[in-house]
């Protein structure tokens, strides 16, 4: 089955090798420059990432002049679609005003309101240029407020870069061990020395969760998570999951920190609205900044006055050149006011509509899979067993993964490399017919060659 699978897969590349001619070209040249010819990990794919010339709406073009339609949306940020009017519009106007300055705008102002009078659990926030800054910053505030230090994050959950939170993220299948804690370096060199502070807990097991935060209950500051799992296709933590995650850091004082910089998207206040959980701290980025750079953290006032400089209780600076930039307070504020509660249930009905309709394929097809995702977020996995938590996600079938992206990329149809995607409110009927037709045509061929 593999080698006739991976001469599908070779052929597919060569055809999309044969379509991306001056990508090729842009990608030798950047290499000379750039490590892997560019500056983010998510940008590099096999055989070679193609480059954007320009994008409107759900559609980017390719400097070949190939069209995608684009279900990576910059990795979920674009909620608008690309190079919206509503954005365009705010950033024409701010540019001619200034780029960047060192005293406060009163954008700042309009998108905290914004965002924290539609999450519940957000009574005040900072703005960061990033997610990882506002993870980061997060797990700081949560540390000076309860004066401890050790933090709990799960295994495979990813909540950016900085090194607190990079343990056990992608830990290979043959470096796990029976238990998750003490967890796994991402990277050699990584201080040892993390390891006693971060504790590795498993999804959707409460009993060793429980377990494992009662073992460092007098240490730990906080505990991060997302409600709905990025990395293994969008999967919605377990409802009693995400409660018992609640009460545990309630009667243990620990902070709980929600990362929503994806799951934002789903519901006006977040995925805590639709689990009516309210986190002590959130973090966000992706869609809030209107597609330019974003982070921010926000929740308890009293946690938050840790970063009041004029407060008694100060005790943790947050500086940043670009902090609150008015190019992205303006563009985060345009796309905040332009999502009212319909566009939600718009988009979050045909993500419903999507994921019956993928699932109808696999099951005609009788391929093992399972369709993960909530709203307007979804994924495609080539799995035989249940997703529940890391080491279940990891059973997913890479090469088969690898020829549904490549075939729907050479078809025009744009998603992340693990088959996973989100809707804009710019998505139409016709955008998920053309998607749910290839992923059938993609997968009777993959039928034919198992
Ligand atoms: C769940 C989650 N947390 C944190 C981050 C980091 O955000 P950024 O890439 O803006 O630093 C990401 C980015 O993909 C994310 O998906």
């Amino acid at each position: 089955m593999n080698q006739k699978l991976n001469q599908l897969l070779d052929k597919q590349k060569n055809q999309y090798i044969s379509k991306t001619k001056k990508s090729y070209e842009m990608q030798k040249i950047s290499e000379k420059y750039m490590p892997g010819g560019s500056t983010r990990t998510t940008q590099w794919m096999e055989p070679y990432p193609f480059y954007a010339d320009n994008a409107h709406g759900s559609i980017m073009t390719d400097i070949d002049g190939n069209n995608y339609l684009d279900f990576m949306i910059n990795a979920t940020s674009l909620i608008l679609g690309h190079s919206s009017e509503e954005v365009k519009n705010v950033l024409n106007t701010q540019i001619q005003k200034g780029t960047a300055y060192s005293a406060p705008t009163d954008g700042q102002a309009k998108l905290a309101k914004l965002i924290t009078d539609r999450t519940r659990s957000m009574e005040t926030l900072r703005f960061t240029n990033s997610g990882t800054e506002a993870t980061m910053m997060a797990i700081m505030a949560a540390r000076a407020y309860t004066q401890k230090h050790k933090i709990a994050k799960f295994e495979g959950g990813y909540h950016g870069t900085h090194d607190h939170v990079s343990i056990s993220v992608s830990p290979k299948a043959e470096d796990l061990k029976e238990s998750t804690h003490p967890g796994i370096l991402q990277y050699p060199g990584q201080p040892k020395s993390l390891l006693n502070d971060v504790i590795v807990l498993p999804f959707n097991d409460i009993e060793k969760s429980k377990e494992l935060i009662n073992a460092h209950r007098e240490d730990l500051a906080c505990l991060i998570m997302e409600p709905v799992i990025s990395g293994l296709g969008y999967l919605p933590l377990k409802q009693n999951f995400l409660q018992f995650t609640r009460d545990i850091t309630n009667e243990l004082d620990i902070v709980l920190i929600y990362d929503e910089i994806q799951s934002y998207r789903l519901a006006p206040g977040g995925a805590q609205e639709i689990f009516g959980i309210t986190p002590d701290l959130t973090s966000l980025g992706k869609i809030i900044g209107g597609g330019l750079p974003v982070g921010a953290f926000g929740g308890k006032e009293e946690i938050m006055e840790t970063l009041n400089p004029s407060s008694n209780n100060y005790k943790l600076s947050h500086a940043g050149t670009f902090n609150g930039n008015p190019l992205t307070m303006e563009a985060g504020a345009a796309v905040m006011s332009t999502l009212t509660k319909d566009k939600y249930t718009n988009m979050n009905s045909m993500g419903d509509s999507l994921r019956i309709k993928l699932n109808s394929i696999f099951d005609e097809l009788e391929i093992d899979s399972q369709i993960t995702g909530i709203g307007s977020l979804f994924g495609i996995n080539f799995n035989s067993n249940k997703i529940k938590d890391y080491r279940s996600f990891i059973n997913n079938n890479n090469l088969l993964t690898k020829v549904l992206f490549m075939g729907l990329l050479n078809n025009g149809v744009l998603m992340q490399t693990k088959n996973a995607g989100a809707l804009n409110i710019k998505t139409t009927e016709n955008d998920l017919n053309k998607l749910v037709g290839l992923v059938r045509d993609i997968s009777t061929e993959i039928k034919s060659n198992l």
